[in-house]
């Protein structure tokens, strides 16, 4: 016997703002550390989307972070990462690359396509204190390695973290075990079609729509806009007018103290004040 599922509601909007990062990069910056401790353990979403290659050309080049990790989901384009341990991966359509900075790792994510669509989404996701200074390691993770599972009414779902409980059906994706209990996926909803996916209820729990539009619990959203889900122990998402695509975010809060200075953050200013000593001694990633 299942206790029937309490669908959560829309808590608080959120509205993309266009920014610009690395040597110049379009960006829209769906939310940022600092909008809200009920995106807890996620400190920044971005979302990049572009036909136009002055957008994107100039990438992000070699720079440090610390701290916590960075997922990179590409939809559209190629883009070349490399970090101090020489690693190098290229990250194409459906691609994702899940980077743990731990300690510090100095990398760059350069374009590899001089015009066409570059589509995609930058997640930060905190580490918690224990976990911080841990040695920088991260997992390349091709399109073909990841499940799509489908679900009645059509409904396509991309399992990147953590596992899809719906409809009978459960399916793991590449990444988990992590502290913060991710769960990260890219749901494909045709109109009226529903998709319901358990969540514990002390996790947070976020909805991006980036095509389309989409329901929950009565209320709309529509391509661009974001949403905090609270109060239940299910998100339930209904496709609406010709149908939506959105990116479905939860995961187990920290609640721990944030301090972040740019590609640092940390649990106090005097971490940041080290982080910043050491990247300039040059012994962040040491
Ligand atoms: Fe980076």
């Amino acid at each position: 016997m299942t206790a029937a599922l309490t669908p959560r509601r829309i808590g608080r909007r959120l509205q993309g703002r266009p920014t610009s990062d690395g040597a110049g990069v379009k960006l829209n910056r769906v939310f940022a550390h600092g909008q809200g401790s009920e995106l807890d353990p996620f400190l920044m979403l971005d979302e990049f989307s572009s036909y136009e290659a002055t957008d994107y050309l100039a990438g992000f080049p070699s720079h440090p972070h610390r701290g916590f990790e960075t997922v990179t989901y590409m939809l559209d384009g190629h883009m070349l990462h490399e970090d101090h341990l020489g690693n190098r991966g290229d990250l194409k359509s459906g691609d994702v690359q899940w980077m743990t900075a731990g300690r510090g790792i100095i990398h760059s994510e350069m374009p590899q396509q001089r015009a066409g669509r570059m589509r995609g989404f930058q997640l930060w996701i905190n580490l918690p204190a224990a976990e911080k200074m841990k040695p920088a390691s991260y997992r390349d993770i091709p399109a073909a390695e990841i499940p799509i599972a489908t679900l009645p009414g059509h409904v396509a779902v991309k399992v990147i973290a953590g596992e899809l409980e719906s409809d009978g059906m459960a399916v793991a994706g590449p990444i988990q075990g992590l502290s913060t209990a991710p769960l990260y996926m890219d749901v494909s909803l045709p109109a009226r079609a529903t998709f319901t996916q358990p969540l514990p209820a002390a996790h947070a729990a976020f909805v991006y729509v980036f095509e389309g539009r989409v329901d929950i619990g009565g209320a709309g959203l529509e391509k661009g806009q974001g949403a905090v889900l609270v109060d239940g122990d299910a998100c339930v998402i209904t496709g609406a007018g010709d149908g939506g695509r959105v990116l479905v975010l939860a995961g187990k809060p920290l609640g721990e103290p944030v301090v972040q200075y740019g590609p640092f953050v940390m649990n106090t200013a005097a971490e940041i004040q080290q982080a910043l000593q050491d990247y300039q001694a040059g012994r962040l990633t040491a």
